[in-house]
């Protein structure tokens, strides 16, 4: 059972100086970008950087080991055909689908793979596939469509911000609170309600204000009290924020296992209470997924 990274930072997939600093920025996986981060006549030397990198980091003997992602052009542009011929030779733990449109589009991508693993040796069914759900208006109402259908290859769900505000006309993304305005927290809801009921994880999109630490950190943790399983970022700065977010804090941990101890010293009772909270089955459950247990 692989793990579930929680920081997923963005590496724009032309930039030598930024790819050299992966491993030393504790990201949990690192996306090299094809996309939105590179500009069109950079797309040759990005998807040569990027095998290159993919290739280097392939076999790192260290327990730190990041996942390896690439996010390529999206279905509609025609470049992501290149994109996949060009980085599968490096096998990437997975490949992030922008202005993804449904299951369609994902098996449209799948058969793609599956012809590149056969050619580089590359166990069938190995490289996974995380589509960005949200990016258009269309995209962002039938981000159900991903519930059922057969996709083996689905890792996750994630959303963005950006295309779709940009789709909208949005003059802004969030409040005067901070809060994400109504469509972003539609999308943001149904990424994370579908994400678990198919059983995939649900990664929250990025902060963009990078320099904002206080910030960050409040994005990230409001990302892990809602349920999602990790989340995007742009800027080595973040990732540190981000993984502390997703770690249970000492606190947590304590009240999880007098949780799970006093229902252990009740067998049979179904609901008790501690220090006048009630507690039944579902907080045993997340305390013990919280401790790791059954
Ligand atoms: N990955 C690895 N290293 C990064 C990095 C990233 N995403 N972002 C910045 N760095 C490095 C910089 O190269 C710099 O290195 P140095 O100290 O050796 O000079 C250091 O971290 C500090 O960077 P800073 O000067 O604060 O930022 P910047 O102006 O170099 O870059 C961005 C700012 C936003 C352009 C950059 O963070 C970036 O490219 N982010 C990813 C963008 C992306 O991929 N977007 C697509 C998804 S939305
Ligand atoms: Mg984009």
């Amino acid at each position: 059972m692989r793990t579930t990274p929680r920081s997923w930072l963005f590496v724009p997939g032309d930039s030598e100086k930024k790819l050299l600093k992966t491993p030393e920025t504790g990201a949990h996986a690192v996306i090299v970008d094809l996309e939105d981060a590179v500009a069109p006549s950079a797309k040759p030397a990005a998807r040569r950087m990027a095998r290159e990198w993919l290739e280097a980091h392939k076999r790192q003997i260290t327990m730190r080991k990041q996942a390896r992602w690439v996010r390529i052009n999206a279905v509609e542009t025609g470049l992501w055909r290149e994109d996949l011929a060009a980085v599968m030779a490096g096998a990437p733990e997975g490949i992030m689908l922008p202005k993804a449109e449904g299951p369609e589009q994902i098996r449209q991508v799948a058969a793609e793979i599956y012809e590149l693993e056969q050619r580089h040796a590359i166990p069938n069914g190995q490289t996974r596939l995380l589509p960005l759900v949200s990016e258009t208006p269309r995209a962002a109402l039938t981000i159900a469509a991903y519930m059922d259908a057969s996709m083996p290859r689905l890792a996750g769900l994630t959303w963005g911000a950006e295309d779709l505000s940009a789709e909208l006309g949005a003059t802004r993304k969030r409040d005067s609170a901070g809060q994400w305005t109504d469509a972003f927290r539609f999308v943001r809801a149904q990424t994370l309600l579908v994400a678990h009921a198919r059983g995939v994880w649900p990664i929250d999109t990025l902060y963009a204000d990078f320099r904002d630490e206080d910030g960050t950190r409040r994005a990230a943790e409001a990302a892990r009290a809602d349920g999602f399983a990790g989340m995007l970022a742009i800027h080595p700065a973040q990732v540190p924020l981000i993984n502390a977010a997703f770690m249970p804090t000492e606190e947590e941990l304590a009240e999880a296992r007098a949780i799970v101890d006093a229902f252990a010293a009740s067998p049979g009772v179904g609901t008790l209470q501690i220090d006048g909270r009630m507690l039944d089955q579902p907080h045993l459950k997340l305390a013990k997924a919280m401790l790791g247990i059954e």
